[in-house]
């Protein structure tokens, strides 16, 4: 990563901490993947190098510019959200970013994304959308998740009582791996067995 992008990225991250203290509506806030998470996710894509990456929860695309800057510029990075104000903010920051012609974004719901996806379409996925939706999307997210692949879900220790189920579900499925890294709101990584 260049010193210059570092410096977008730890503005951006900055400006997002000062723009959620104002704001008491959760849903209103940026909510940005903590630094060391952000890193974290940078170093598991780097590793695997998957050949085709999912976002679901761009917000205002702190975490999705570090997830491309991860990726060789041919490699598919698709990133999903729902609120199509927060979605024009990740335009701008994206594109400011270097990035524009790297990440495909969608705005609409990432379930249906999922539900368009193809069989093992994503050998990576990172899900920080609405952790209640979670369960729902399983189904889903096991039969997109690549074999072998990697899903990581943040906010696992932050958010516990509201990520219970899921988990649970994670645990009790065949051919699937999981451990919990406790760096900032508590990252759960998912391997498909190949
Ligand atoms: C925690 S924020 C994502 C933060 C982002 N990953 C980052 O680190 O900058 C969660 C995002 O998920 C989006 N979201 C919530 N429900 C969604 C859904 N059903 N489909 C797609 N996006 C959704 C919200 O609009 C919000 O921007």
């Amino acid at each position: 990563m260049t010193p210059e992008l570092t410096a977008y990225l730890d503005r951006l991250s900055a400006e997002g901490r000062s723009f959620d203290a104002t704001r008491p509506d959760r849903t209103d806030r940026r909510r940005n993947l903590e630094p060391e998470s952000a890193r974290v996710l940078h170093a598991l894509v780097s590793g695997a190098r998957p050949s085709a990456v999912l976002e679901l929860g761009t917000s205002n695309g702190y975490s999705t510019i570090w997830l491309a800057d991860a990726l060789t510029d041919s490699t598919p990075f698709t990133t999903v959200d729902n609120d199509p104000d927060r979605a024009g903010e990740a335009t701008g920051n994206i594109a400011a970013a270097g990035f524009g012609d790297a990440v495909t974004q969608v705005t609409g719901d990432g379930l249906q994304v999922l539900q368009d996806a193809a069989d093992g379409a994503f050998p990576f996925i990172f899900l920080d959308a609405e952790r209640t939706l979670y369960v729902d999307w399983w189904p889903h997210l096991q039969r997109v998740l690549a074999d072998g692949g990697l899903l990581v879900v943040d906010n696992v220790l932050s958010h516990a009582d509201q990520v219970t189920a899921f988990r649970a579900l994670v645990d009790a499925a065949d051919g699937y791996r999981s451990l919990v890294l406790p760096v900032g709101a508590g990252l759960l990584v998912i391997a498909k067995q190949g």
